[in-house]
């Protein structure tokens, strides 16, 4: 089954907006099959973000999101990656649909509330740099 990686961000957290995001995938029919709380050592944000290290935003998008704790997951369904996208909304809020979560909880694109693979091959890697396999857990569930 697919697979695909979703991190609120500090701003997201502090917000106290976990619920509501969970409740988005969960009332889709999306499988959680991993989450944690954490502050993010820079290795790893450098790493999931490597694509933007030359960007004149990587300084403060790094600080951004090890400003707090981010809260990281895993979920899973067919077509997951690009269901997830669609939820999440574009990466500008100011672009981003009404009734995604971008369009619906955010304003700057420097403070977008949540992080979504953008591809199979993205997730795979995104999960590899956050997740062991063991924090992952394999279930079945009524679909
Ligand atoms: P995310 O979906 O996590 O992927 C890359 C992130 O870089 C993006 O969300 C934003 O948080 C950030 N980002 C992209 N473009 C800009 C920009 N022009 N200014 C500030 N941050 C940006």
């Amino acid at each position: 089954m697919d697979r695909t990686f979703v991190m609120v961000k500090p701003d997201g957290v502090q917000r106290g907006l976990v619920g509501d995001i969970v409740s988005r995938f969960e009332a889709k029919g999306l499988k959680m099959v991993g989450a944690k709380l954490e502050l993010l050592p820079e290795e790893r944000v450098t790493d999931q973000y490597r694509e933007h290290l030359e960007k004149p935003f990587f300084p403060g998008l790094k600080q951004y999101i090890m400003s707090g704790p981010c809260f990281l997951m895993v979920w899973e369904g067919r077509n997951v990656v690009p269901i997830v996208r669609t939820i999440v909304g574009a990466t500008n809020p100011a672009e981003a649909a009404p009734g995604s979560i971008r369009g619906d909880l955010a304003l700057d694109i420097g403070r977008n509330v949540i992080h979504a693979s953008d591809s199979p091959a993205s997730a795979d890697r995104e999960i590899g740099i956050h997740f062991t396999p063991a924090e992952l857990v394999d279930y079945t569930r009524i679909d």
